[in-house]
């Protein structure tokens, strides 16, 4: 049996909603301190709803395909399922990751967060 999904392997060859959002209402950072992965998520907010979405993953094809599922997964979602979002959920639509490779998807349930509180702070700060 192969390793990835073909799904995993869709995902880590033509990964979705890569790069930088210029302005992002948030950003958040999550790192892996024993495999050295690293994975940035932009988040543009309207209405309390992901309007755009992108990542910047330095790390594995799980951790890519992970990147870009999640960003799939919350495009256009109000930030209330955004926080909702669990690695198992991501490796789920991902077909399943393999069992040492499940760490890769918490990294995206992570940036994610972080950028959501990214976002929250920043508005907190923004309130006269
Ligand atoms: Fe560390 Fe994939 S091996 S994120």
């Amino acid at each position: 049996m192969a390793l990835y999904s073909e799904t995993v392997m869709d995902h880590f060859r033509h990964p979705r909603n890569v790069g930088v959002l210029e302005n992002a209402d948030g950003v958040g950072e999550a790192g892996n301190a024993k495999c050295g992965d690293i994975m940035k998520i932009y988040l543009k907010i309207r209405d309390d709803t992901v309007a755009d979405v992108k990542f910047e993953t330095f790390g594995c094809a799980s951790a890519i395909a992970s990147s870009s599922m999640a960003t799939e997964l919350i495009k256009g979602k109000p930030l209330s399922e955004v926080l909702a979002l669990t690695n198992r959920a991501v490796a789920q639509a991902l077909d399943g990751l393999p069992p040492h490779k499940l760490h890769c998807s918490v990294l995206a349930e992570e940036a994610i967060r972080a950028a959501v509180q990214d976002y929250c702070n920043r508005r907190a700060a923004a309130r006269p």
